[in-house]
């Protein structure tokens, strides 16, 4: 006689098909392997072992290895990527970083400027409307007003 309590699933167990969560690594696990024999490094918070595939990178051995231990991001997006090597990324992912090393204003939006200042020009757009509109007032109602 089976002992074990069935139906009316508990409330506390994952569902059964629910995909195990990714291991995490942290920032300084990374750091640590970042040789030629060992190459990690990290893209929009995900942790990749590339070390296979150091040779085979069509950039070349050299970038790749500048960038093992870090978060590559930035320098990864700069290149400009094409679609399949992002999605090349896939077969090398291992995990993802530690949320306490997730960059506080990454927010997980890459390759979108987060800035939410106005930029210089539009601080400076408004003090130069007002004088012009200034100006022009001024041309109408005393030059303008003088000649009449
Ligand atoms: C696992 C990570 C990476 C993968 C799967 C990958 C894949 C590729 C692929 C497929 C190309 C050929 C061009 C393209 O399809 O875009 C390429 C080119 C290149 N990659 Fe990567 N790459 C990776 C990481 C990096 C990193 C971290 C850098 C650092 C700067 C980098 C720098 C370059 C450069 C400079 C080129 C040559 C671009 C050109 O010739 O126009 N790659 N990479």
């Amino acid at each position: 006689m089976g002992t074990e309590q069935r139906g009316g699933a508990a409330a506390s167990e994952p569902p059964r098909d629910a995909p195990p969560p990714p291991p995490l690594f942290t920032l300084a696990e990374v750091a640590q392997r970042n040789t030629a024999r060992e190459a990690w490094l990290v893209i929009r918070g995900r942790v990749y072992d590339v070390t296979r595939f150091v040779s085979e990178h069509p950039g070349g051995e050299e970038v790749l290895l500048e960038q093992a231990g870090r978060d590559a991001t930035e320098p990864f997006e700069d290149v400009g990527h094409s679609a399949d090597a992002w999605e090349m990324l896939d077969q090398y992912l291992i995990g993802e970083l530690h949320p306490c090393d997730h960059k506080p204003d990454s927010s997980e939006v890459p390759g979108k400027p987060t800035s939410n200042e106005p930029s210089a020009w539009t601080v400076w757009l408004i003090p130069i409307l007002g004088a012009l509109v200034l100006g022009l007032m001024y041309r109408y109602y005393v030059v303008e007003g003088r000649s009449s």
